[in-house]
């Protein structure tokens, strides 16, 4: 039997409520299989401010270090917003990151057919759409040095090494090994220098992948294709900030931002979440689309773990209930038998991922 230590943070508004449904998938999925789980809670956000004083206690980032993977919720809401910077949850999240060196996010974008009408997009465009952007995580805009917010002039710096470049584009070329074969590298090279270098870095690393074909796109070009047409894409390579934007516009070609998951990777430990927020206006309802993490859970077992039985035990448990019609209520309008609750879909979820 093998034994994972799985971390947990929970974090805020939602963020409680849909990991207490992937823990419940997690363990029907461990039924069957020759792998067990154990779970320890760490704090993060808003919730580890009001306790602690701080939205990323110390022990957090060891109990995240000592563990096989860690599988996080959401984290933010209203009542932190004017807190200085680095007390917000935000800088909780973007502190773990950087202390777990978690530099490559991917964000894959798959379109569930049943739900191809829950797109704002016509279905011909969105239809069959499979894309993953790969965002570096630990570097440009969010971490560049120098930054200042003096009270008539503020800064922030895009800034990128080399090696940072070489590693993510490696990712991205290895991703695109195991899909399409096509990587499409966003910067904005007519402008900023450090695009330049993003692009000449990414054409010598493509070097070493003749069996991937490389484009380049300017980001303002990209974030217009990205909705005139998805399906030209396969892994789309891109930096922090340019990453976060068109990683939030390519969610909504599958019309419900609570399907997708997310990985973060880099350093010993990866991270797995669900990329909406902690939705703290239908918090504690019992309404919230437990799938993105259900599925982030699935994607900690197949990249963290090795375990990719389990994993396609929980992908199809997840498919055949969006078959079947069963829906959340964020979703209820497209096909639906059968509106749930997160703890009911939760638990439809475990027992088909349990056979
Ligand atoms: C994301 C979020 C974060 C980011 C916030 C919460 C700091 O928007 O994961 O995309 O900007 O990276
Ligand atoms: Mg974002």
């Amino acid at each position: 039997m093998k034994k994972y230590k799985i971390a947990i943070i929970k974090g805020d508004g939602i963020g409680p409520e849909i990991i207490d449904e992937a823990i419940k998938v997690l363990d029907a999925v461990s039924i069957n299989s020759d792998c067990e789980f154990s779970y320890k809670e760490y704090l993060m956000g808003g919730n580890a401010y009001e306790i602690t004083g701080d939205p990323l206690p110390h022990e957090t980032i060891e109990g995240c270090k000592n563990s096989d993977a860690v599988l996080f919720g959401a984290i933010g809401g209203e009542q932190w917003d004017s807190l200085p910077r680095d007390k917000r949850p935000e800088s909780g999240l973007l502190r773990l990151r950087a202390a777990l060196d978690l530099y490559a996010n991917f964000r894959p974008v798959k379109v569930y057919e049943e739900l191809v009408d829950a797109s704002t997009l016509k279905r011909e465009v969105v239809e069959g759409v499979d894309l993953l952007v790969m965002r570096e995580l630990t570097g440009g805009l969010y971490f560049g040095e120098p930054r200042e917010k003096g009270e008539d002039k503020a800064f922030n710096t895009m800034v990128y090494s080399k090696r940072e470049i070489v590693r993510i584009a490696k990712m991205a070329f290895e991703s695109a090994q195991k899909r399409r074969q096509k990587v499409c590298s966003v910067d904005k090279a007519n402008v900023l220098e450090v695009s330049q270098l993003w692009r000449e870095t990414v054409e010598e690393v493509a070097k070493d992948y003749p069996d991937v074909s490389l484009s380049h796109m300017y980001v303002d070009n990209c974030a217009m294709q990205l909705v005139r047409d998805p399906k030209q894409f396969d892994v789309i390579l891109t930096g922090n900030i340019f990453g976060d934007i068109l990683s939030d516009e390519a969610s909504m070609i599958s019309g419900s931002i609570g399907l997708l998951p997310s990985a973060s990777v880099g350093g010993v430990v990866g991270l797995y979440e669900p990329i909406h927020g902690s939705a703290p206006d239908i918090t504690g309802q019992g309404i919230a689309n437990p799938i993105a993490t259900i599925a982030s859970a699935s994607m900690m077992l197949r990249f963290a773990l090795g375990e990719v039985e389990a994993a396609d035990k929980i992908d199809r448990a997840i498919d055949r209930v969006l078959k079947e019609g069963y829906r959340t209520k964020d979703i209820s309008s497209f096909g639906a038998k059968e509106i749930c609750s997160t703890t009911e879909i939760g638990s439809i979820i475990a027992d088909y991922a349990s056979k």
